[in-house]
């Protein structure tokens, strides 16, 4: 079952949940996710394509004209190379049921469901502009050409979401490479978006159609799923856009006591840097300053590293907490909503020091 619905072997690197699977987090994950060790979460099955005959249908009454765009097409648009993180919005679901005692039906992701990749596309603005964006269109609506998504019976359609204009015109690519290898068929061969900071629902994959409006259109997939609700919900009802600001550590093989060791460790927030990362060895009880240590740069990770004396052998729990450049932070509990969506509290994490 899984080898059908996965294209790729499957290594120690993966945690599988059914035909989902996610990168296991250990020390070894490196600053830019390997292809075979990089999450997939597909909600149907990815759709055989030719990318010879592909062709990316340009539709809606926001554009002067309908067109279609070849990959040969995008090509010639100049492409970028950009690093960026892809993150699931249920990533740390599993931490609803973990820490906060309350279980949310859904893949039951651990950490995992985030990679960075090199991505190679063109700016979607480029595309649109190109094609003959009206001022007043509003919306961009992604579809995949993966199979109609069929749930307890009901076809809920092909999937697909749409972007507000402002940030589809913003910073959103139109990808065919992926480390620098065309899209494998799990990540969305031949072309996806990848929407920098935002819900990895957004980044539509086996990209068909954008269909560009002058009215708002919704989909199931920010009306029904990928927003906020639920009795445990507070806040106003909201679709999902920007992820929050998150952190973890790395460092999780043994360590030993009464010598100084270094703890590494990352911390993304969706469209905005990293501005401090605390780490707490006991549980959260004290905390100290991490160092943030080579790149720091929106919708991206950012590594840091910390010196600590364990005086003491036996298991230890590690916290971290992060802020961003926006004055974003971790909030204690995550809020609690129906489908166990953004879990962004910090996570407790247990490091063995030996003797
Ligand atoms: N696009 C289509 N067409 N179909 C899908 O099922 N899954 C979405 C998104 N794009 C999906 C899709 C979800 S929920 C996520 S988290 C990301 O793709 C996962 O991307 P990846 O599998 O390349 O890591």
């Amino acid at each position: 079952m899984l080898r059908d619905a996965l294209d790729r072997p499957l290594t120690d690197g993966f945690i599988v949940h059914g035909t989902d699977v996610e990168t296991r987090w250990e020390s070894d994950v490196p600053a830019v996710t390997p292809i075979d060790r990089f999450f997939v979460r597909n909600h149907t099955r990815p759709p055989v394509v030719d990318a010879g005959l592909w062709r990316l249908l340009l539709t809606g009454d926001g554009l002067y004209q309908d067109t279609t765009l070849s990959l040969a097409d995008l090509r010639d648009l100049s492409p970028v190379t950009e690093e960026l993180a892809l993150e699931c919005t249920g990533n740390g679901r599993h931490y609803f049921d973990r820490q906060q005692g309350t279980p949310r039906p859904g893949t039951q992701w651990e950490t995992g469901a985030i990679g960075v990749a090199r991505w190679t596309g063109v700016p979607l603005a480029r595309v649109l502009r190109r094609v003959g964006l009206r001022p007043d269109a509003v919306s961009v609506m992604a579809v995949g050409l993966d199979d109609p998504y069929v749930e307890d019976g009901v076809d809920h359609g092909r999937v697909r979401r749409p972007l507000p204009i402002q940030k589809a015109l913003d910073d959103v690519l139109v990808c065919w490479e992926m480390n620098g290898e065309p899209l494998p068929p799990d990540h969305g061969f031949p072309v996806r978006l990848v929407v920098p900071g935002w819900v990895g629902i957004a980044s539509i994959k086996w990209l068909g159609e954008l269909r560009v409006t002058r009215r708002p259109e919704p989909s199931p997939w920010n009306t029904r799923w990928y927003r906020m609700h639920g009795e445990g919900w507070h806040g106003e009802e909201a679709v999902l856009g920007r992820m929050p600001v998150k952190s973890l550590v790395d460092t999780l093989e043994p360590v030993p006591a009464g010598r100084p060791v270094v703890l590494r460790g990352r911390a993304w927030s969706g469209e905005a840097a990293i501005a401090g990362v605390e780490l707490s060895t006991d549980g959260g009880a004290s905390w100290r300053a991490a160092r943030l240590v080579g790149q720091n740069r929106a919708s991206c990770w950012t590594a840091w590293e910390a010196e600590v004396v364990f005086d003491r052998a036996g298991e230890h729990c590690l916290v971290t907490r992060a802020v961003d450049t926006d004055g974003r932070t971790q909030p204690d509990v995550s809020p609690d909503n129906d489908q166990g969506y953004l879990f962004s509290a910090p996570i407790r994490q247990s490091l063995t020091v030996a003797g």
